[in-house]
């Protein structure tokens, strides 16, 4: 049994869990320590380069003869003890002074000259934001290096000692080779920034007189080149005044955090951050230290994916990130220099203490920057003037990190209203359609997709919700609305499943049966001449589906009858070879055949639908981790899988369309719940799939959410058309399996056969009085509708037929029911309607169409001898 298989998978998982955590403990204690050596080792290499750093001077390190310190005596070149700036290292740092001037270039064209003078280079040119803390994008393209280096070039176990490094010869990682791409770049800058001296020793550029450290996390999308996504983290400084972010990877063999004052454009520069470094790094390596057993992390690593001391480590592209803020008001030209300042520090003091001043947009976070990579040779530069033109590419842009959070929140309420407003359509369903026949319409996994989305929008807001700081309120506001929605939905579900089950449990069951009973199907397809075909047809309906407004229906649309979830085009061949059984419709004996009620079926038992909910989670817990897995795929699967989601999400039309096609049922949800959920549904898809610069920086795209959109219109244009041409309109007769029909025409040669409801069959007296009975009975046959009574007394012909009386055994009325005589045409219009006052069972029982809808809102069961019945 598949539940006990399960306990047993589960239990025996909680062992291997057990057993995992018990046996290697040894191992893993002799690990940490052989970790927290390794830190110990690596912490005193940092502190040597620390001293390095205290004591060399600008001009030390130079690539290039005459190099920017000018008036040097000691030679062309020169090297610092540094892993990385070392000579044996090898890097092809010859490149150096072509890095700085790409720089240079950059913060000068940012801030074009005023009257011919540069004033960026004197600290004067116009403000830029102060805290650059922010997300930006933009396309980069790649330029190569003087000197090609490939992984020939360098011989680690020779520069790195005492490391054992896997991969390094082969292709390193981080070593883009496509000629553009997208890059995406998120700096954080410490709230506290550092005032120094300048030291104007007519050294140019000036550095500006402050400085803090930022922190940067950037993804290089290689998607041309090797296809993959690069994640980096850099550490470097800002200065705020002058718009400049200097940043670089770290890693065993390239200590680039200590060399950083040496790759600043100017002396000024240098020293800023050389004090600014020492302070910080010093602090850091004596944490460390002190901390070695408790904290393992490699500081200032770059590597995202392992942030630990290794001693296998595999090499990377190292990168040197120079960037530079743009002045957010070039734009609004007609501000002078020194109002702007002001204008620039009130925007930024409102974001980030509001105090309800008045700032109507704030400007975009622009950025234009060139990522050098010292030892793979080459140079990344983002798109933009000068060199491409500003329509094509503008560099990179984004968000204050302020207006960012701002935007989140907003659009988390935004969202959590969204699924408020779905509940409330829910809710308004739900009070539709209560009862089990309206019910018994509704596809159970059409609500299931709304209810797995919803839980999966639960979950999400739930984990987040506890690392969100500034979007607290919105995130909490949001799960609220999603649990209501998950729960309600899920309420729903169950009164549904609970519906339904009869049903499911039937099918099975005929499916279990239909092998052996298979050939007989097709004959009571021929047998449109017993339109009443309940007793025998029992065995083989396959779903007792309904009729619900079937006077539309083509009145002389015969029973055809084909097992719902089988290969119909083989079911029909195999039902035109049988030899037609000529009576097999008229045996009365076959209503023994039919098919036990579920409950006293000795079969397995049914899906409860705890299973079912069990299922659900499973499948929503294996669609999150593949979404969260896909983040390190190549773009393209990963498109394609969101894609397909969303598409698999937005298919939830689709079994309501089959569900109604299957039960010949027009409508089971209200137009007003169709609409408002395909907008409500499509609403946070249209944020990611169009907006494109929506706080995830996701990459839209448009043509798939047309098409996305397209699919649900089509959908809803199916559900449509099925409402006003009826549920099968575009279905071949036969296609789909009969629906019970519950008002059918009664005629009197089916009498010998059983084929009349009991208590009319052979019941001469019955037919003798009834022309009595009839004229007695006008007074309470009103209940259902007078004139079609009077007018079929009318058309009643003396003959065979007539009308006949029986009571009803709800109201214990008189019920009076037209039955066609022998060989007599139907068709009259008279007889649609008078077929409307009846309604006939499946078990041949017979009431007022009023009478049982009634009793059937409350129960699916005939009223007298409690077998099932299919819900209208
Ligand atoms: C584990 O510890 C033993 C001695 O305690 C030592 O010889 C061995 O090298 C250690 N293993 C590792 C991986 O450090
Ligand atoms: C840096 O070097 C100077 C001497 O050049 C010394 O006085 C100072 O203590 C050193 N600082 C650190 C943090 O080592
Ligand atoms: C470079 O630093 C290392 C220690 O980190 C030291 O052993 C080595 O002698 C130094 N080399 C030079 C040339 O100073
Ligand atoms: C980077 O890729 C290029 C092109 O595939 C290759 O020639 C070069 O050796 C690679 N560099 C490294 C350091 O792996
Ligand atoms: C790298 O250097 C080590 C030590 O100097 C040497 O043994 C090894 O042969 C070198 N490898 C290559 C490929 O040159
Ligand atoms: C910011 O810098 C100050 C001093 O420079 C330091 O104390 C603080 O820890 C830093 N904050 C962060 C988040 O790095
Ligand atoms: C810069 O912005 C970040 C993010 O809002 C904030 O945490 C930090 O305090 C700000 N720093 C300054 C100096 O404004
Ligand atoms: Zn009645
Ligand atoms: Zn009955």
């Amino acid at each position: 049994m598949p539940q006990q298989q399960q306990h047993q998978a589960a239990g025996l998982l909680l062992l291997l869990f057990l057993l995992w955590n018990l046996f290697p403990e040894g191992e893993y204690q002799n690990q940490s320590l052989a970790l927290s050596e390794l830190a110990s080792k690596r912490l005193e290499r940092y502190q040597d380069a620390l001293e390095v750093l205290n004591q060399t001077r600008w001009g030390d390190f130079r690539s290039r003869p005459d190099a920017a310190a000018g008036d040097d005596d000691e030679g062309p070149y020169g090297f610092v003890n540094l892993t990385g700036f070392r000579e044996q290292d090898g890097f092809a740092w010859e490149d150096l002074e072509l890095f700085r001037e790409k720089g240079l270039r950059l913060s000068r064209h940012a801030m074009p000259p005023v009257g011919g003078k540069q004033l960026w280079d004197t600290a004067q040119g116009e403000p830029v934001w102060a805290n650059a803390s922010g997300t930006l994008h933009g396309d980069w393209v790649r330029r190569p290096g003087s000197v090609p280096r490939t992984y020939d070039s360098y011989n680690l176990s020779r520069s790195v000692p005492g490391m054992d490094w896997v991969g390094d010869r082969a292709d390193w990682a981080r070593n883009i080779t496509g000629e553009s791409g997208r890059m995406m770049l998120r700096l954080e800058g410490n709230r506290t920034v550092q005032k120094y001296d300048e030291v104007a020793e007519g050294s140019i550029p000036l550095s500006g007189g402050s400085v803090r450290h930022v922190r940067g996390y950037a993804t290089i999308e290689d998607t041309r080149g090797s296809g993959l996504n690069w994640e980096m983290r850099l550490w470097g400084l800002q200065w705020p005044r002058q718009g400049v972010v200097l940043m670089t990877t770290t890693s065993e063999k390239f200590e680039g955090i200590f060399g950083l004052p040496h790759l600043a454009p100017s002396a000024d520069f240098f020293q800023s951050a050389q004090m600014m470094l020492m302070r910080k790094l010093g602090r850091v390596v004596r944490r460390k230290r002190r901390n070695l057993y408790v904290d393992q992390n490699m500081p200032w690593n770059s590597d995202v994916d392992n942030a630990l001391y290794t001693a296998f480590p595999s090499p990377h592209c190292e990168f040197v990130l120079y960037g530079q803020v743009h002045p957010p008001l070039q734009q609004d030209a007609g501000v002078d220099a020194e109002h702007a300042e002001d204008v620039i520090r009130a925007i930024e003091s409102e974001l980030q203490k509001p105090l309800g001043a008045p700032i109507h947009s704030v400007s975009k976070l622009q950025m234009s920057t060139v990522i050098y990579s010292p030892d793979c040779g080459f140079f990344l530069e983002s798109k933009g003037p000068p060199d491409f033109p500003p329509a094509d590419s503008d560099h990179l842009v984004g968000m204050k990190t302020e207006v960012h959070t701002h935007q989140v929140k907003t659009w988390m309420l935004v969202y959590a209203l969204v699924v408020f407003a779905q509940v409330g359509l829910l809710k308004d369903q739900m009070q539709e359609s209560f009862t089990p026949s309206t019910m018994g319409r509704v596809s159970f996994w059409t609500i299931s997709a709304m209810v797995i989305v919803d839980g999966m929008t639960f979950t999400a807001a739930a984990t987040w919700v506890s690392s969100a700081m500034a979007t607290f309120l919105p995130t909490l506001a949001l799960m609220f609305a999603s649990f209501l929605s998950m729960t309600i939905g899920g309420s729903f579900l169950a009164k549904i499943h609970e519906v339904q089950l009869p049903e499911r449990n039937r099918r099975r069951d005929q499916q279990r049966q239909t092998p052996s009973s298979g050939a007989s199907t097709g004959t009571t397809s021929s047998a449109t001449s017993a339109p009443l075909t309940p007793n025998p047809t029992g065995a083989l309906l396959p779903a007792p589906v309904t009729a619900p407004r079937s006077s539309r229906l083509p009145p002389d649309q015969g029973p055809v009858i084909v097992p719902s979830d089988q290969d119909i085009s083989a079911e029909i061949a195999a039902a035109a070879s049988a030899v037609p059984r000529p009576n097999m419709v008229g045996n009365t004996t076959a209503t023994t055949t039919t098919p036990a009620p579920p409950s006293s079926a000795p079969h397995r038992p049914p899906q409860t639908f705890q299973a079912i909910i069990g299922r659900f989670i499973l499948f929503s817990l294996f669609v999150s981790f593949l979404a969260i897995s896909s983040v390190t795929w190549y773009s393209r699967p990963r498109a394609l899988l969101l894609n397909a989601c969303a598409f698999a999400y937005l298919s939830l039309w689709l079994p309501q369309i089959c569900r109604n096609t299957l039960r010949n049922c027009r409508r089971a949800l209200s137009w007003r719940f169709v609409l408002g959920q395909s907008a409500l549904r499509l609403l946070p898809l249209a944020y990611f799939w169009v907006k494109h610069d929506n706080f995830l920086y996701a990459r839209t795209d448009r043509r798939s959410f047309a098409l996305l959109c397209a699919w649900v219109w089509l959908q809803i244009c199916l559900l449509a058309a099925q409402d006003v041409l009826g549920p099968r309109f575009a279905l071949p007769a036969g296609w789909a399996p009969d629906a019970w029909d519950y008002h059918p025409v009664l005629r009197e040669d089916n009498v010998e056969a059983g084929g009349l409801p009991i208590g009319l069959v052979a019941d001469d007296t019955a037919a003798a009085t009834a022309p009595t009975t009839s004229t007695t009975a006008t007074t309470h046959a009103t209940t259902n509708a007078r004139s079609p009574t009077a007018e079929k007394r009318g058309s009643v012909s003396g003959t065979a037929g007539g009308t006949r009386a029986i009571d009803c055994a709800i109201c214990r009325e008189v019920l009076e029911v037209p039955v066609l005589g022998a060989g007599e045409e139907e068709g009259r219009v008279a007889n649609v309607f008078a077929r409307r006052l009846y309604m006939v069972t499946p078990c041949r029982h017979i009431f007022h169409t009023a009478c049982l809808e009634g009793w059937m809102r409350f129960r699916l069961q005939c009223p007298i001898c409690r077998e099932e019945l299919p819900p209208i």
